[in-house]
């Protein structure tokens, strides 16, 4: 197991998602944790990035113990200014200027000792750095591996013992090398053995779901018609039948016809006890005049957990009345690995960016009150392996892939306040050009795509008339996590169709805009 060591960084997980996809078993630990605390010796210790710096005082720092365990460590980012610092705190400062974004890391050949880590890499590297602070002198004992225009020390490496620094972020995609870095590290450096499965994760899951729950209890769980909440219910129903029970909150923010697939896809196809809650007026009625992102997400999420208490309330009593049926006792949550890390980060120094309304929970009347317990089944996941488990379950190959969607829905892909003809509008234009990327062969190439609307309106001419109306916003991106994406390319003539196709068919747009920002400094949803 390598110990990965967390500095608080929006990507520190991806560090274990690199590593586990490479068959290395990782953990993820707080970087404050006690090396005499350990129950186990790590094979070899990752420091994460983090947003401070380490010269400031209350600056996250790491045991100092993690050195005397004479094991290999890698220091990224943060975590290579925190080796540095502990050398010499006069080895870190502020640099002149922000280095963000691509840059091209020339390698050094030094000795078969430090070389190990950009082993197999050629002369120079692509890699994405995100920083101010950086290293202004060599740590006494470190050699140079490799160096980029603005950071002379990109890459650092002890001459004796095992410990490396790079200053860019190889847990990336826009590394797109940085896999083979922390294979270097984790297989050749470390001497972990690459051999853990994603197969053996469903069996696993399945035997720890039957246990924990027992042969009476049942199981309630929101679905959303996402891969996430259809996968987290698919495992439940391998796992204990009937005695899990589904519940769909119809926001009245969904895609089109997005209720309907639900039903037939997991009431139908897949046999799941399912009830749906139709209630888009009542979320619509509370939505009224609210413009902050922040407390759409809150009305949404307090509305969903009013309703879907209701409806456990129900469950209760149906299964009070029905022999051989145990308590309500567990809730399903569909949560992901950067659900957690972005919302309700457990790491003390991050930042929370956005708060996702399926992670906070349900309330304390619930969960305490009536005792709920909760089960997570996909906690330990990122995306593309919930997908992989959804086609080992069986589930059709158009859901496993389906863009994702939040549970806010349409709500947060409106900037402003939300009405029914705005979702309408949004939903209507968000159609169109979903089918016609579906029809121009581009939808599994894009990992998400929508169209939003801009509440402010725009001045149009549509034959002779003068319009007034909302602007579209389109957005496509490309990612494998969605903790970073890149836009998607579409030719001109695509888009200029799109366009021409939504204010043609959708009264009430005026002009529609395709975004060009990354993540970062963008998010994926506009809101
Ligand atoms: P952002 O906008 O944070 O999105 O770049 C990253 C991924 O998370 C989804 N997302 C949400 N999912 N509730 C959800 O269930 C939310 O409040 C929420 N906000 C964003 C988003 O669609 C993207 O896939």
């Amino acid at each position: 197991t390598i110990l990965v060591l967390d500095f608080g960084s929006q990507t520190s997980h991806l560090i274990l998602r690199r590593l586990r996809s490479l068959g290395v078993f990782a953990e993820l630990l707080p970087c404050t944790t006690k090396i005499a605390d350990l129950s186990w010796k790590p094979k070899g210790i990752v420091f994460s990035g983090g947003p401070s710096s380490v010269y400031d005082e209350g600056s996250p720092h790491v045991d100092p113990a993690v050195f005397d365990l004479n094991v290999p460590i890698l220091g990224i980012c943060y975590g290579c200014q925190e080796i540095a610092w502990r050398i010499d705190s006069k080895n870190v400062a502020r640099g002149a200027a922000r280095e963000y974004g691509h840059a091209d890391v020339k390698i050094a050949k030094v000795n078969e000792h430090v070389d190990r880590l950009f082993a197999g890499l050629g002369d120079e590297i692509p890699v994405f750095m995100s920083h101010y602070d950086k290293l202004v002198s060599l740590p006494t004992d470190f050699v140079v591996i490799g160096a980029t225009k603005n950071s002379e020390y990109a890459g650092i490496a002890h001459q004796e013992k095992p410990i490396f620094g790079v200053q860019f972020h190889p847990e990336l995609e826009h590394t797109p090398r940085g896999t083979d870095i922390l294979r270097n590290f984790s297989v050749d450096i470390c001497g972990a053995q690459p051999n853990w499965k994603m197969g053996d994760f469903v069996q696993l899951e399945i035997a720890r779901i039957r246990e924990l729950v027992g042969d009476r209890a049942l199981v309630l769980g929101a679905v959303s018609g996402g891969v996430d909440s259809t996968v987290g219910a698919a495992l439940m129903r391998e796992a204990i039948g009937d005695r899990f029970k589904a519940i769909l909150v119809d926001n009245g923010c969904m895609r089109l016809n997005e209720c309907e697939q639900v039903k037939e896809t997991l009431g139908k196809h897949l046999g799941i006890n399912l009830t749906v809650v139709e209630a888009g007026d009542l979320f619509l009625s509370r939505l009224a005049g609210v413009t902050e992102p922040e407390k759409k997400r809150k009305i949404i999420g307090s509305t969903f957990i009013d309703l879907f208490e209701q409806e456990a309330i129900r469950i209760e009593k149906e299964a009070e009345n029905t022999p051989n049926t145990g308590k309500v006792e567990w809730f399903l949550q569909g949560t992901l690995y950067p659900d957690v890390i972005e919302s309700l980060s457990f790491r003390g120094p991050s930042a929370t960016i956005k708060t996702h309304h399926n992670v906070g929970g349900l309330p304390e009347r619930m969960m305490n009150g009536q005792g709920l317990r909760l089960i997570e089944p996909l906690r330990l996941l990122f995306k593309d392996e919930v997908r992989a488990i959804g086609r080992q379950l069986g589930i059709h190959e158009s859901l496993v892939n389906r863009h994702p969607f939040p549970g806010p829905g349409i709500a947060i892909r409106i900037l402003g306040d939300v009405t029914k003809e705005r979702v309408e509008i949004a939903r209507q234009a968000d159609n169109i050009f979903i089918s016609m990327i579906k029809e121009a062969g581009l939808y599994d190439e894009i990992s998400q795509a929508f169209a939003g609307l801009d509440t402010n309106r725009s001045v149009g001419v549509f034959g002779d008339q003068r319009v007034w109306g909302y602007i579209i916003i389109l957005r496509a991106v490309r990612t494998k996590d969605f903790m970073s994406a890149e836009v998607f390319n579409f030719d001109n003539a695509f888009l200029a169709n799109v366009s021409r196709t939504i204010c043609n068919q959708v009264e009430g747009v005026a002009r529609v805009v395709y975004d060009l920002t990354s993540k970062p400094p963008g998010t994926i949803e506009l809101e």
